[in-house]
């Protein structure tokens, strides 16, 4: 059935997707369907580790050379994947024990890795420590409690301080800062904070001023980039020493819906080394800089892969169901923080080139109106056995999906390495 006119369109397939002679969606030059047989069955999230590598390094290319990149490692902390980027990237940020025992043992050095997150138990404050991963802190009573935990240990724990900044990433999916929040210490209480943790003998590691998520205006990244430094060198001026880093937070967001557009990373480059060249930090030469980022660096290299099991008409509206859903993919069912809800990119892998003719809603298998994966999207037609491909599933896919709710067996996870 052709229903054109009620078709709602969908993000953008991002680059480096292609089909083979019969159509069928190649991912890291290999097909799809040969890649679900080598992962036994669907559902199936594929990593393209060329992908990631790329993107690194045209990423690499456009910041200044005195700006390193760490991976926060909730975007995808598959053990294979995190073995790989270990090797890719200058350090790994991680917001939990569990994340904690990830990143240990991908090869990560443990002075490259950085513990952000409020409500941290002792237990967690303690692997930290006997880790040697640096912390940062989220609060004044955290700060006092990693003290106590690394004296009763005789050993100096490594801190950093998590500024909660008077301003926010503008025209970001996620605020972290600017107000009351949860996360980090108000800036006008950082100097006295990093004094007690100087005073203490505790080994001061720096900053940490993260200040938002998934934003695609490169001007406004600029800007909260510039507001960063400028408050860094505020706080070092009345701290009267010089943090050995300053974690510059992240941000750059990642193109999911109808009209996003690709951050402009040369213009955020260009912008941070002119705000760089009129840092007091910057300039002492003292301090190292850091940018830290999830979704930027491996959304586009996943592609969640899912088979359709039935279709069928509703109303006059056509249906395809598939063996996947929002327990993998919660967050192109339009359930993981956006308020409207939008269709990721998504095709029909086995006619990833074919003349999309039909509208058809894909819903997933789990038996609540919220799993819907496409709605009303306009794709060649679909049969039962077609395989279903959703982009951008590289990052929070498996790592933010509710994987237990109701039953169904995980999703395979398949890591394409050169
Ligand atoms: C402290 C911190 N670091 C890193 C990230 C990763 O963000 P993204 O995946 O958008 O780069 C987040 C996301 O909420 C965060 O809170």
């Amino acid at each position: 059935m052709n229903m054109e006119r009620k078709a709602k369109p969908m993000g953008p397939v991002p680059q480096g997707y292609a089909a083979d002679a019969t159509g069928m969606l190649l991912i890291g030059g290999e097909r799809a369907d040969a890649l679900v047989e080598r992962a036994g069955d669907t559902p199936l999230f594929v990593y393209d580790t060329a992908l990631i590598s790329a993107r690194i390094a045209d990423l690499r290319a456009a910041l200044p050379d005195t700006v390193d990149i760490h991976y926060a490692i909730k975007a995808n902390s598959h053990p294979t994947l995190l073995r790989f980027m270990a090797g890719q990237v200058g350090g790994f940020d991680i917001a939990s024990g569990g994340e904690l025992a990830l990143a240990q043992a991908s090869g990560m050095a443990a002075d490259a890795i950085s513990f952000a997150g409020p409500g941290k138990r002792d237990d967690e404050l303690t692997a930290a420590i006997r880790a040697g991963v640096t912390l940062n802190l989220e609060s004044e009573r955290e700060c006092a409690r990693a003290i106590d935990i690394a004296d009763a240990m005789g050993v100096r724990a490594r801190l950093a301080v998590r500024v909660n900044p008077d301003f926010d990433l503008k025209g970001s999916g996620m605020r972290m800062g600017g107000g009351a929040k949860a996360f980090g210490v108000d800036a006008v209480r950082v100097p006295a904070l990093i004094r007690q943790i100087i005073d203490a003998g505790a080994v001061w590691q720096g900053l940490h001023i993260f200040a938002g998520s998934q934003a695609l205006d490169a001007a406004s990244i600029a800007e909260t980039q510039a507001s960063t430094l400028a408050l860094a060198d505020q706080i070092a001026d009345a701290v009267g020493t010089a943090p050995p880093l300053v974690n510059i937070g992240g941000g750059l967001g990642v193109p999911y819906f109808p009209g996003d557009a690709p951050v402009d990373i040369a213009h955020v480059g260009s912008e941070l080394a002119r705000s760089l060249s009129q840092s007091a930090l910057a300039q002492n030469g003292a301090t190292h800089f850091a940018m830290e980022l999830g979704r930027y660096l491996v959304a586009e290299a996943g592609v969640y892969l899912t088979r359709i099991v039935d279709v069928k008409q509703s109303h006059g509206e056509d249906f395809a169901i598939v063996d996947g859903g929002l327990h993998h993919q919660l967050a192109a069912s339009g359930n993981f923080g956006t308020v409207i809800r939008r269709n990721y990119p998504i095709c029909i892998a086995n006619h990833f080139d074919a003349p999309a003719t039909h509208i058809v809603h894909v819903a997933g298998c789990l038996c609540t109106p919220l799993d819907k994966l496409g709605d009303a999207v306009l794709l060649p037609e679909a049969s039962v056995g077609d395989l279903v491909a959703i982009f951008m599933a590289g990052a929070y896919g498996a790592s933010a999906s509710p994987a237990a709710f109701l039953g169904h067996p995980a999703a395979r996870e398949l890591i394409l390495q050169a």
